[in-house]
């Protein structure tokens, strides 16, 4: 069977950090969202995954070239961006009209057990099956109304709030067949959810499929935080340190912590909970580090504190400077010695900040 991946967004909401990665490539406890989806999907056998890319694409062509965990990879790419069903669609020749397809928004990240969506596929043999996910607050997805024999009667996308037709979520994971092509018109940018899903549901030929199994899209900052926080205390090792960490052993570690290969970790550091340390980032001596996630190459000098931010790759924090609450340090920054940021700065990729910042705002 093939999967085809929706991978051409441009990940607003994630930035200053998306302005520099795909949201794809954003680690999840240190490995690409990406790279957890495909794995997911050679555990089920598929044999081919199409990547369907626009922005930056080259990211996810250097990265994963032809072949990545035993399947095959093959890239969509479109001139401009064709949205979620103009996707599907200009992949077209790509999926062939040989049988069922797999299709995933790759900004989530999911331990749905396929094989029972795929054997939901079998039993109606319909046109769409789409994975539902209930959820308190429904109003930034899509959701569904669904009748016992799990027919869909009704799509609404990011209906107002109060007007969705229930709490079942489109988890943006559907089991799709070649028919669906004929639904979708070629040569211009569709919203599947806007345009198709709505129709498919009038006329009888979808079908959804509750699942309880892990599920998060990481589509906002704190989604991205919150999804590292939760899939870490997932795991059953509390603490992970890499190969060759260097860590002084006067550092005190607050489980659950993950720090990658080649991590230096200064004398008197407190480190976690949950903290997310990428691959050669360097925290000096009597550094505080909490419920954050660190990229590659990141250095945190003496005496700084960092509590709930992202800190991009290659960043510098300065020796006693204070990084607060819902901060985001895009890649290279540089933050001076003992300057504070208050809560929700974001900082964009490179820049330089020399005076500390009262109030939250973006500095770009
Ligand atoms: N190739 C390609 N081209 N991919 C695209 C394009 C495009 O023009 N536009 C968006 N995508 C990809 C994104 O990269 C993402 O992986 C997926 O399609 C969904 O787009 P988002 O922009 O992230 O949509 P959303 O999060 O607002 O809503 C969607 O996901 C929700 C679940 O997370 C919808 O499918 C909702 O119905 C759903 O509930
Ligand atoms: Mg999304």
């Amino acid at each position: 069977m093939k999967a085809l991946i929706l991978a051409g967004g441009k990940g607003t909401r994630l930035r200053p950090l998306s302005c520099t990665r795909p949201k794809l490539l954003f680690p999840i406890l240190n490995k690409p969202l990406l790279d957890w989806t495909l794995e997911s999907l050679a555990e089920i056998g598929i044999s081919e995954v199409t990547l369907a890319v626009k922005h930056m694409a080259e990211a996810f062509m250097q990265r994963y070239g032809k072949s990545k965990y035993g399947m095959k990879i093959s890239y969509s790419r479109e001139k401009k961006p064709m949205r979620t069903g103009g996707a599907i669609k200009y992949a077209e020749e790509l999926i062939g009209h040989k049988e069922p397809f797999l299709v995933l928004n790759g900004d989530i990240f999911t331990k749905i057990d396929y094989t029972k969506l795929l054997k939901k596929h079998k039993e109606t043999n319909a046109v769409a099956i789409i994975a539902l996910y209930r959820v308190e607050d429904p109003s930034r997805y899509g959701t569904v109304k669904l009748t016992e024999e799990s027919r869909v009667t009704q799509f609404a996308e990011k209906a107002p709030p109060g007007q969705a037709p229930s709490n079942l979520i489109n988890a943006g994971i559907y089991v799709l067949d070649p028919k669906i092509f004929d639904h979708i018109p070629g040569g211009r940018p569709v919203s599947i959810e806007h345009e198709i899903f709505p129709k498919l549901a009038k006329e009888g030929k979808f079908f959804g499929h509750e699942f309880k199994e892990i599920w998060m899209d990481i589509g906002k900052s704190r989604d991205y935080l919150k999804a590292n926080r939760i899939l870490l205390d997932t795991e059953e090792k509390k603490r992970h340190l890499g190969k060759d960490a260097n860590i002084d052993e006067k550092v005190k570690f607050n489980d659950p912590v993950m720090v990658d290969a080649e991590v230096k970790i200064g004398q008197k550091s407190r480190v976690g909970p949950h903290a997310i340390i990428g691959r050669d980032v360097v925290l000096g001596r009597e550094v505080l580090l909490e419920n954050s996630v660190v990229f590659p190459g990141a250095i945190l000098s003496d005496f700084a504190s960092v509590t709930g931010a992202v800190i991009g790759e290659g960043a510098t924090i300065g020796k006693g400077a204070k990084i607060s609450e819902g901060c985001i340090i895009g890649d290279y920054v540089t933050i001076r010695d003992n300057i504070t940021l208050s809560r929700d700065v974001t900082v964009c990729p490179s820049k330089e900040v020399t005076e500390s910042v009262p109030e939250s705002t973006r500095i770009i």
